[in-house]
């Protein structure tokens, strides 16, 4: 039997940090606010002319360097991202072209939050199929591109960064199960309603009805949790780590109650990033592996909501 496994991990954000407090001084908000009803302190914004695949590149190579494989050997690239460098040549095939791969395929997923559960999906799907060995799994974003900079109700949320896994073949078990959803019905609870096809190839805003995605946060994760474990005959206590999408520490703290996870089994980097929509999940996971949190046999549930709606987990042994 073939399995999945991650075999490497890397992440990248922009060097420019903006505080609640630097909002503040343009739109009426205040961080008491941000904080108290978002866990968000600061997020990171790429520079001028900084782009989606730039931060990818970084976080790639980091990956790759990580898992001991060399860019010759990936064959599969994918990209989840909402904010792709050009409409097209997908950020996957300019981000292949960057770190020298040729050939094998390469294509970018549109789930936007979920974007990486999707993304790390079809690759596992992929590998067990057989013929592919070795894919490059990337979440990028600069959210700060759609971001509607005089809309204190979304402004607050986003950042910009990049998270990415080399998933290998493996005889051992890595990924258990992915379970993914989705549901155009709610497209207007969070959406960027400018695109080219209906308007243009001018670019959009993003807009959200906020309290009515979070409730719908809440319940959908919930019952996704309970799908997970079902599909896996797991408990709640066999689940090491939580790295759930980073949008709301609120909606955090209530899936990690649902699974009886205390806290500080909860990789969170809401309160520095921000919500970096697909790249928010491997910035955490990267983030977990490299300070020693997350060990190898560990068993992790990664969770995700966002727009569409869509949603999804992917349940893994590291
Ligand atoms: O990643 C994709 C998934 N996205 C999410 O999961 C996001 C889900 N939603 C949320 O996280 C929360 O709904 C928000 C953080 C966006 C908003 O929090 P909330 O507790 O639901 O606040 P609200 O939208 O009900 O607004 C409460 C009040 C309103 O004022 P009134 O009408 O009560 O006078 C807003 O106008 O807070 C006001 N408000 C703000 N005040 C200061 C909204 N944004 C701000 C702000 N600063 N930035």
């Amino acid at each position: 039997m073939t399995y999945a496994r991650i075999l490497g991990t890397g992440s990248f954000l922009p060097a420019r940090v903006v505080t609640n407090a630097d909002l503040a001084s343009t739109v009426d908000t205040s961080d008491e606010w941000v904080v108290s009803r978002t866990g968000i302190r600061e997020r990171r914004i790429a520079g001028p002319g900084e782009t989606t695949c730039d931060l990818a590149e970084r976080a790639a190579r980091q990956a790759l360097d990580a898992s001991g494989c060399l860019a010759s050997e990936i064959d599969l690239v994918i990209v989840a991202t909402t904010t792709p460098d050009r409409v097209f040549p997908g950020t996957a095939c300019l981000l292949q072209e960057r770190l020298g791969i040729h050939g094998p395929a390469a294509f970018d997923v549109q789930a936007v939050c979920t974007g990486f559960v999707y993304a790390l999906t079809i690759a596992e799907k992929f590998i067990r199929a057989g013929g592919t060995k070795r894919a490059l799994v990337v979440g990028a974003e600069t959210m700060s591109r759609i971001v509607d900079w005089n809309d204190r109700s979304t402004c607050v949320l986003f950042g910009d960064g990049a998270g990415a896994v080399v998933v290998g073949a493996s005889n051992e078990p890595g990924i258990l199960s992915s379970h993914l959803h989705a549901d155009g019905a709610y497209k207007e609870l969070l959406t960027v309603s400018t695109g080219v096809s209906e308007r243009g190839p001018a670019t959009g805003r993003i807009t959200m009805r906020g309290n009515e995605v979070f409730r719908m946060a809440v319940t959908t994760l919930d019952a996704l949790v309970g799908e997970t474990l079902a599909a896996n005959n797991m408990k709640q206590t066999d689940i090491r780590w939580l790295v759930p999408h980073q949008a709301n520490i609120r909606i955090i703290a209530a899936t990690a109650k649902r699974l009886g996870m205390a806290m500080d089994q909860v990789i969170v980097t809401v309160d520095r990033h921000g919500n970096t929509s697909a790249a928010s999940i491997p910035l955490a996971f990267d983030s977990g592996v490299r300070d020693g949190r997350i060990q190898r046999g560990d068993v992790v549930l990664m969770e995700a909501f966002g727009g569409g709606l869509t949603w999804g987990s992917v349940l893994l042994r590291y």
